[in-house]
Formats: structure tokens, C-alpha cells, sequence
């Protein structure tokens, strides 16, 4: 939600980690395009990761290949790229777009 005005302008989805890890989960992230480049997602995701532990012990996160607006911002934020991998959603297509692969682990809130 945009501060200023309260409208909803884009979401991070907290799920179940695709690669089946137990105690990880996914995050996802989403942004309006007219809000792009202010750092409005960056600090979004800072807060989600300030208060991560309380959910998992590491957030994984991936994107397709050529995201590079996605890599950037996982990398700044501590992300490390673990592996290419080929993820098919239930009913998507047949032959699956690669996807990189990221893994953060989360502090317990003792540590920080
Ligand atoms: C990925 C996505 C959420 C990025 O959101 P965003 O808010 O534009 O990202 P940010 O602004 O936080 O960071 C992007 C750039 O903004 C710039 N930026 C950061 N803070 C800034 C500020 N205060 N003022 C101006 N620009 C700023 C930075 O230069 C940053 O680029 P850099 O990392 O090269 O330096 C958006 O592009 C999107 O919705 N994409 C489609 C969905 C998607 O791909 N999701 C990821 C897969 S789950």
C-alpha cells in the first residue's frame, strides 16, 4: 500500500518454497509499472525479510531468465543464486521458461 494515498499498488505472496524445502517458503513479488525505479519494491521486500524468521528458516525466490530488474534486486538485498532450474506451474505450459533459483537465509531476530 502506497503511504501517501492507501491505494494497493502491487503484493509479495509468501508460499511454499518449489523446490519442497520445509522450512523455507517463496516470496514473490509484484509492482504497478507506473511505480517502477523508486525503490518502493526494495523497501517492501526489506520489511518482509526484517520480519521473515518469524515464518521460515531462509526465503527462496526465483525468476526467468532475463529478469533482470528481479536479479538485481534479489542480489542487493543478500540473495544468493543457487541454480537453473525448469518450473512448471499445475496447468502451465508444456515446455516451462528456465528459472533462476535464490536462497536467503533468515536471522533470528537474537542475532541482529
Ligand atoms: C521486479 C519489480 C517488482 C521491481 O520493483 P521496483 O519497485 O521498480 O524495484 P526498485 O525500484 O526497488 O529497484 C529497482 C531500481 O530502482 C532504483 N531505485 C532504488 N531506490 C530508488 C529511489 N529511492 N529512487 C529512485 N530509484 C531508486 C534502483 O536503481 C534499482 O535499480 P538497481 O538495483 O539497478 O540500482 C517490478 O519490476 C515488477 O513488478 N516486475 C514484474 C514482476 C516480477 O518480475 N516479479 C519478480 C519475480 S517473483
Amino acid at each position: 500500500m502506497l503511504k501517501s494515498t492507501g491505494h494497493i499498488i502491487g503484493s509479495i505472496g509468501i508460499n511454499r518454497d518449489v523446490e519442497g524445502n520445509e522450512n523455507y517458503r517463496n516470496i514473490g513479488f509484484v509492482l504497478r509499472k507506473q511505480y517502477w525505479n523508486q525503490g518502493l519494491m526494495t523497501e517492501a521486500l526489506r520489511e518482509a525479510i526484517n520480519h521473515g524468521h518469524e515464518v521460515a528458516s531462509a526465503f527462496s525466490a526465483a525468476h526467468e531468465i532475463g529478469n533482470t530488474k528481479s536479479e538485481r534486486i534479489l542480489k542487493k538485498l543478500g540473495f544468493q543464486y543457487v541454480k537453473t532450474f525448469k518450473y512448471k506451474m499445475p496447468g502451465g505450459e508444456e515446455d516451462p521458461e528456465e528459472n533462476l533459483y535464490y536462497v536467503l537465509p533468515l536471522r533470528d531476530p537474537v542475532d541482529k
